[in-house]
């Protein structure tokens, strides 16, 4: 659905110029939400995200995304919704729009039965995103290629999900995801100020439990009871495997995917 008169549109017809600044460079920023009940879950959280990566892109952001979200989750019980907005071509103005597919079975599977995953390097500090805003941390924009290649790099390795660490040896985030480790008796989770996503499924897990922010060590990560990947539309997954090490579903992960799943619909 185009964001221009919130105009249904097929799949398969074009929507953005092939001199798009989001197809040539990358310029795009989106969200991905769960559509539960006809209703796109934790909007309001994910609209603040939207604004901020614009900014950090300098992409104008047409109003109107609200709406958006809303017309396009109708009717719909469970899904997977898209909201990009792409720089436009030189002269033109931003495009906006929506994009609704169904939730993935492997990404159920994965909610349901928990990941493997394993550790990669980002090859990057944990203070350089900091120091160099232009690497664009904490911004989610389309320039996905590298989330890509390293789930790839996951496969190849055996796992269904990667763990990315800084090069001085601190946890970071999934491709996809964000961290919360287990680690005697206490969630923890890594800061936006090693350069991360901030994620809104992480803000609405700390209103049902306390998770301290604070940086986890690969070793910590190594040594954990249970490490758990939070994304909207996985909801809390387990990471069953980790490097090879079994770590099973755990109590803490199954009663937090049960809570979180329950505030989907309120
Ligand atoms: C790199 C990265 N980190 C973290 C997250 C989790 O964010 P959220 O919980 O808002 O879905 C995502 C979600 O897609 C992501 O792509």
């Amino acid at each position: 659905m185009l964001l221009e008169g919130l105009r249904p549109v097929a799949a398969s017809e074009p929507v953005l110029r092939a001199d798009d600044l989001g197809v040539l460079r990358g310029e795009a920023v989106f969200e991905t939400l769960r559509i539960a009940g006809g209703r796109p879950a934790h909007l309001a959280a994910h609209l603040q995200r939207l604004v901020l990566s614009a900014a950090r892109l300098d992409i104008a952001l047409p109003a109107g995304f609200a709406e958006l979200a809303v017309a396009a989750s109708e009717g719909l019980d469970d899904g997977v919704l898209r909201l990009v907005c792409s720089k436009g071509a030189p002269g033109a103005g931003p495009v906006g729009f929506a994009v609704v597919t169904e939730v993935p079975a492997e990404t159920r599977q994965a909610r349901e039965h928990g990941v493997s995953a394993v550790t990669l390097t980002l090859g990057l500090s944990a203070a350089q995103r900091a120091e160099a805003p232009w690497l664009l941390g904490g911004v989610k924009s389309t320039s996905y290629a590298v989330n890509m290649a390293s789930l790839r790099a996951a496969a190849a390795a055996g796992a269904q999900d990667a763990i990315w660490l800084s090069s001085d040896g601190w946890v970071l985030e999934a491709p996809t995801a964000t961290v919360v480790v287990s680690v005697a008796g206490e969630l923890v989770s890594p800061p936006a100020s090693v350069g991360i996503l901030a994620g809104t499924t992480l803000a609405v897990v700390q209103e049902l439990v306390p998770v301290a922010v604070r940086p986890v060590s690969a070793a910590e990560l190594a040594g954990a009871d249970e490490v758990l990947l939070l994304s909207s539309v996985r909801g809390v997954a387990a990471v069953v495997e980790l490097d090879g090490r079994p770590l099973g579903l755990g109590p803490v992960g199954k009663d937090l995917r049960d809570r979180f799943e329950a505030t989907l619909l309120r």
